[in-house]
Protein backbone atom coordinates (compact mmCIF):
# COMPACT_ATOMS: atom_id res chain seq x y z
CA UNK A 1 0.00 0.00 0.00
CA UNK A 2 1.34 3.10 -0.86
CA UNK A 3 1.81 5.82 1.29
CA UNK A 4 -0.19 9.14 0.94
CA UNK A 5 0.96 12.72 2.58
CA UNK A 6 -0.35 14.98 -0.35
CA UNK A 7 -3.08 14.97 -2.82
CA UNK A 8 -3.68 18.09 -4.80
CA UNK A 9 -6.79 18.77 -6.65
CA UNK A 10 -7.63 20.95 -10.12
CA UNK A 11 -11.28 21.74 -9.28
CA UNK A 12 -12.24 22.19 -12.94
CA UNK A 13 -16.08 21.84 -14.16
CA UNK A 14 -17.78 24.50 -12.48
CA UNK A 15 -18.54 26.65 -14.69
CA UNK A 16 -19.84 23.69 -17.02
CA UNK A 17 -22.00 22.59 -14.49
CA UNK A 18 -23.32 26.28 -13.58
CA UNK A 19 -24.27 26.57 -17.17
CA UNK A 20 -26.45 23.05 -17.03
CA UNK A 21 -27.76 23.29 -14.31
CA UNK A 22 -28.77 26.99 -13.50
CA UNK A 23 -27.93 28.75 -17.05
CA UNK A 24 -25.04 30.44 -14.61
CA UNK A 25 -21.64 29.86 -15.23
CA UNK A 26 -21.30 31.62 -10.88
CA UNK A 27 -24.20 29.00 -9.82
CA UNK A 28 -21.56 26.47 -10.55
CA UNK A 29 -18.83 28.02 -8.69
CA UNK A 30 -21.55 28.22 -5.54
CA UNK A 31 -21.87 24.60 -5.90
CA UNK A 32 -18.43 24.13 -6.24
CA UNK A 33 -17.90 25.10 -2.55
CA UNK A 34 -19.86 22.22 -1.17
CA UNK A 35 -17.42 20.03 -3.09
CA UNK A 36 -14.69 21.25 -1.48
CA UNK A 37 -16.13 20.75 2.04
CA UNK A 38 -16.86 17.13 1.69
CA UNK A 39 -13.58 16.67 0.44
CA UNK A 40 -11.47 18.62 3.23
CA UNK A 41 -13.60 16.31 5.37
CA UNK A 42 -13.00 13.03 4.18
CA UNK A 43 -9.21 13.92 3.52
CA UNK A 44 -8.98 13.99 7.64
CA UNK A 45 -10.97 10.82 7.67
CA UNK A 46 -8.20 9.36 5.53
CA UNK A 47 -5.69 10.71 7.71
CA UNK A 48 -3.92 12.38 4.92
CA UNK A 49 -1.41 15.70 5.74
CA UNK A 50 -1.53 17.99 3.44
CA UNK A 51 -4.35 19.04 0.42
CA UNK A 52 -3.66 21.46 -1.69
CA UNK A 53 -6.59 22.85 -4.07
CA UNK A 54 -6.40 25.09 -7.59
CA UNK A 55 -8.47 27.74 -6.91
CA UNK A 56 -7.59 30.63 -9.23
CA UNK A 57 -4.42 30.38 -11.75
CA UNK A 58 -2.48 33.72 -12.97
CA UNK A 59 -4.48 32.62 -16.29
CA UNK A 60 -8.02 33.19 -15.21
CA UNK A 61 -7.25 36.82 -15.12
CA UNK A 62 -8.32 36.84 -18.42
CA UNK A 63 -11.75 35.69 -17.43
CA UNK A 64 -14.83 38.11 -17.48
CA UNK A 65 -14.41 40.86 -14.45
CA UNK A 66 -17.92 39.92 -13.76
CA UNK A 67 -17.44 36.00 -13.22
CA UNK A 68 -13.70 37.09 -11.25
CA UNK A 69 -15.47 39.45 -8.77
CA UNK A 70 -18.04 36.44 -7.83
CA UNK A 71 -15.00 34.04 -7.26
CA UNK A 72 -13.41 36.23 -5.49
CA UNK A 73 -16.22 37.15 -3.11
CA UNK A 74 -17.06 33.65 -2.68
CA UNK A 75 -12.89 33.50 -0.94
CA UNK A 76 -13.31 36.31 0.89
CA UNK A 77 -16.67 35.18 2.01
CA UNK A 78 -15.56 31.42 3.18
CA UNK A 79 -12.34 32.91 4.73
CA UNK A 80 -14.51 34.79 7.14
CA UNK A 81 -17.15 32.16 8.04
CA UNK A 82 -14.99 29.09 7.68
CA UNK A 83 -11.59 29.91 9.66
CA UNK A 84 -12.67 29.61 12.68
CA UNK A 85 -14.82 25.98 12.16
CA UNK A 86 -11.05 25.48 10.27
CA UNK A 87 -9.18 26.24 13.13
CA UNK A 88 -10.94 24.49 16.04
CA UNK A 89 -10.80 21.29 13.60
CA UNK A 90 -6.61 21.48 13.75
CA UNK A 91 -6.23 22.60 10.01
CA UNK A 92 -3.67 25.01 9.03
CA UNK A 93 -4.65 27.21 6.05
CA UNK A 94 -1.52 28.45 3.45
CA UNK A 95 -2.05 30.58 0.41
CA UNK A 96 0.65 29.29 -2.39
CA UNK A 97 0.51 31.71 -5.81
CA UNK A 98 1.34 35.65 -5.72
CA UNK A 99 -0.32 37.32 -2.97
CA UNK A 100 -1.15 40.67 -4.36
CA UNK A 101 -4.97 40.94 -3.86
CA UNK A 102 -7.13 44.09 -2.26
CA UNK A 103 -6.31 45.13 0.96
CA UNK A 104 -9.11 43.20 2.56
CA UNK A 105 -8.06 40.17 0.77
CA UNK A 106 -4.73 40.58 1.96
CA UNK A 107 -5.71 41.24 5.41
CA UNK A 108 -7.89 38.26 5.57
CA UNK A 109 -5.62 35.98 4.19
CA UNK A 110 -2.31 37.38 6.77
CA UNK A 111 -5.21 36.75 9.71
CA UNK A 112 -6.36 33.24 8.82
CA UNK A 113 -2.47 31.91 7.94
CA UNK A 114 -1.72 33.47 11.52
CA UNK A 115 -4.73 32.11 13.03
CA UNK A 116 -4.31 28.60 12.06
CA UNK A 117 -0.26 28.64 11.35
CA UNK A 118 0.41 25.87 14.49
CA UNK A 119 -1.94 23.75 13.72
CA UNK A 120 -0.81 20.43 12.18
CA UNK A 121 -3.96 17.96 11.75
CA UNK A 122 -4.48 19.05 7.88
CA UNK A 123 -2.63 21.72 6.13
CA UNK A 124 -4.43 23.26 2.79
CA UNK A 125 -2.77 24.70 0.33
CA UNK A 126 -4.86 26.88 -1.59
CA UNK A 127 -3.35 28.11 -4.84
CA UNK A 128 -4.84 31.25 -5.32
CA UNK A 129 -3.17 33.57 -8.56
CA UNK A 130 -1.08 30.66 -8.81
CA UNK A 131 1.19 29.82 -11.67
CA UNK A 132 3.51 27.70 -11.94
CA UNK A 133 5.85 29.37 -14.41
CA UNK A 134 5.82 32.41 -12.68
CA UNK A 135 6.97 30.74 -9.22
CA UNK A 136 9.85 28.42 -11.24
CA UNK A 137 11.42 31.96 -12.45
CA UNK A 138 10.97 33.41 -8.90
CA UNK A 139 13.19 30.67 -7.85
CA UNK A 140 16.00 30.74 -10.51
CA UNK A 141 15.92 34.91 -9.74
CA UNK A 142 16.20 34.47 -6.12
CA UNK A 143 18.98 32.27 -6.61
CA UNK A 144 20.80 34.31 -8.95
CA UNK A 145 20.66 37.17 -6.98
CA UNK A 146 21.55 35.35 -4.26
CA UNK A 147 24.79 34.11 -6.32
CA UNK A 148 23.18 30.61 -4.51
CA UNK A 149 24.71 27.13 -6.27
CA UNK A 150 21.98 25.85 -8.67
CA UNK A 151 20.59 22.20 -7.09
CA UNK A 152 17.37 20.70 -5.78
CA UNK A 153 17.36 21.29 -2.86
CA UNK A 154 18.43 25.29 -3.07
CA UNK A 155 16.06 25.64 -5.79
CA UNK A 156 13.43 24.49 -3.78
CA UNK A 157 13.99 26.68 -1.03
CA UNK A 158 12.29 29.51 -3.53
CA UNK A 159 9.18 27.50 -3.86
CA UNK A 160 6.04 28.35 -2.57
CA UNK A 161 5.83 24.72 -1.49
CA UNK A 162 9.10 24.99 0.65
CA UNK A 163 8.76 22.55 3.48
CA UNK A 164 5.71 21.04 1.70
CA UNK A 165 6.18 17.30 0.22
CA UNK A 166 5.43 16.99 -2.96
CA UNK A 167 2.13 15.47 -3.83
CA UNK A 168 1.60 11.72 -3.92
CA UNK A 169 -1.38 12.42 -6.11
CA UNK A 170 -2.67 14.85 -8.51
CA UNK A 171 -6.84 14.47 -9.27
CA UNK A 172 -8.36 17.09 -11.88
CA UNK A 173 -11.98 16.77 -12.64
CA UNK A 174 -14.16 18.47 -15.85
CA UNK A 175 -12.86 15.98 -18.29
CA UNK A 176 -10.03 17.88 -19.37
CA UNK A 177 -6.39 16.44 -19.59
CA UNK A 178 -4.29 19.15 -19.08
CA UNK A 179 -2.06 20.50 -16.00
CA UNK A 180 -2.78 24.45 -17.19
CA UNK A 181 0.71 25.73 -15.25
CA UNK A 182 -0.08 23.88 -11.95
CA UNK A 183 2.88 22.63 -9.78
CA UNK A 184 5.15 21.81 -12.70
CA UNK A 185 8.03 20.72 -11.26
CA UNK A 186 6.52 19.66 -7.80
CA UNK A 187 4.36 16.86 -10.03
CA UNK A 188 7.11 15.36 -11.27
CA UNK A 189 6.76 11.77 -10.06
CA UNK A 190 2.82 12.19 -8.71
CA UNK A 191 0.52 9.88 -10.00
CA UNK A 192 -2.26 11.65 -12.08
CA UNK A 193 -5.90 10.66 -12.27
CA UNK A 194 -8.04 12.54 -14.81
CA UNK A 195 -11.71 12.51 -13.51
CA UNK A 196 -14.40 12.91 -15.97
CA UNK A 197 -17.06 13.95 -13.67
CA UNK A 198 -17.86 18.19 -13.39
CA UNK A 199 -16.33 19.40 -9.87
CA UNK A 200 -20.10 19.92 -8.03
CA UNK A 201 -20.73 16.22 -9.44
CA UNK A 202 -17.49 15.10 -7.69
CA UNK A 203 -18.76 12.88 -4.46
CA UNK A 204 -17.05 11.24 -1.46
CA UNK A 205 -17.67 7.81 -2.99
CA UNK A 206 -15.58 9.04 -6.35
CA UNK A 207 -12.31 10.37 -3.81
CA UNK A 208 -12.45 7.55 -2.35
CA UNK A 209 -12.54 5.24 -5.42
CA UNK A 210 -9.73 7.36 -6.73
CA UNK A 211 -7.48 7.27 -2.96
CA UNK A 212 -7.71 3.47 -2.84
CA UNK A 213 -6.87 2.71 -6.92
CA UNK A 214 -3.75 5.36 -6.11
CA UNK A 215 -3.15 2.76 -3.15
CA UNK A 216 -2.79 -0.07 -5.45
CA UNK A 217 -0.59 1.07 -8.15
CA UNK A 218 3.18 0.16 -8.38
CA UNK A 219 5.12 3.44 -7.64
CA UNK A 220 8.70 2.87 -9.40
CA UNK A 221 10.40 6.45 -9.24
CA UNK A 222 13.39 5.17 -11.32
CA UNK A 223 13.76 1.80 -9.98
CA UNK A 224 11.55 -1.51 -10.94
C1 LIG B 1 -12.73 25.68 -12.26
O1 LIG B 1 -13.92 25.63 -12.92
C2 LIG B 1 -12.73 26.76 -11.21
C3 LIG B 1 -11.91 27.91 -11.55
C4 LIG B 1 -11.11 28.04 -12.55
C5 LIG B 1 -12.03 29.02 -10.64
P1 LIG B 1 -14.11 26.40 -14.29
O2 LIG B 1 -14.70 27.73 -13.99
O3 LIG B 1 -12.88 26.40 -15.09
O4 LIG B 1 -15.21 25.49 -14.99
P2 LIG B 1 -15.29 25.13 -16.52
O5 LIG B 1 -14.03 24.41 -16.86
O6 LIG B 1 -15.44 26.41 -17.26
O7 LIG B 1 -16.47 24.25 -16.61
C1 LIG C 1 -7.44 25.43 -13.98
O1 LIG C 1 -8.69 25.41 -14.58
C2 LIG C 1 -7.43 26.43 -12.88
C3 LIG C 1 -8.25 26.10 -11.72
C4 LIG C 1 -8.94 25.02 -11.52
C5 LIG C 1 -8.24 27.11 -10.71
P1 LIG C 1 -9.01 26.24 -15.89
O2 LIG C 1 -10.40 25.91 -16.27
O3 LIG C 1 -8.70 27.68 -15.69
O4 LIG C 1 -7.98 25.63 -16.91
P2 LIG C 1 -7.91 25.80 -18.50
O5 LIG C 1 -7.74 27.26 -18.78
O6 LIG C 1 -9.19 25.28 -19.07
O7 LIG C 1 -6.74 24.98 -18.91
MG1 LIG D 1 -12.13 25.09 -16.49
Amino acid sequence: MNPLNHVAIIMDGNGRWGLKHKNSRNAGHKAGLITVENIIRETIKNKIRYLTLYAFSTENWRRPKKEINYLFNLLENFLINRIEDLNNQNIKLKIIGDKNFSKKLNKLIFFSEKKTSKNNKLQINLALNYGSKFELINSFKKLSKNKERINEINFEKYLQTKNIPDPDLLIRTGNTKRLSNFLLWQLAYSEIYFEKKLWPDFKIKDYNRILKSFKKIKRNFGSI
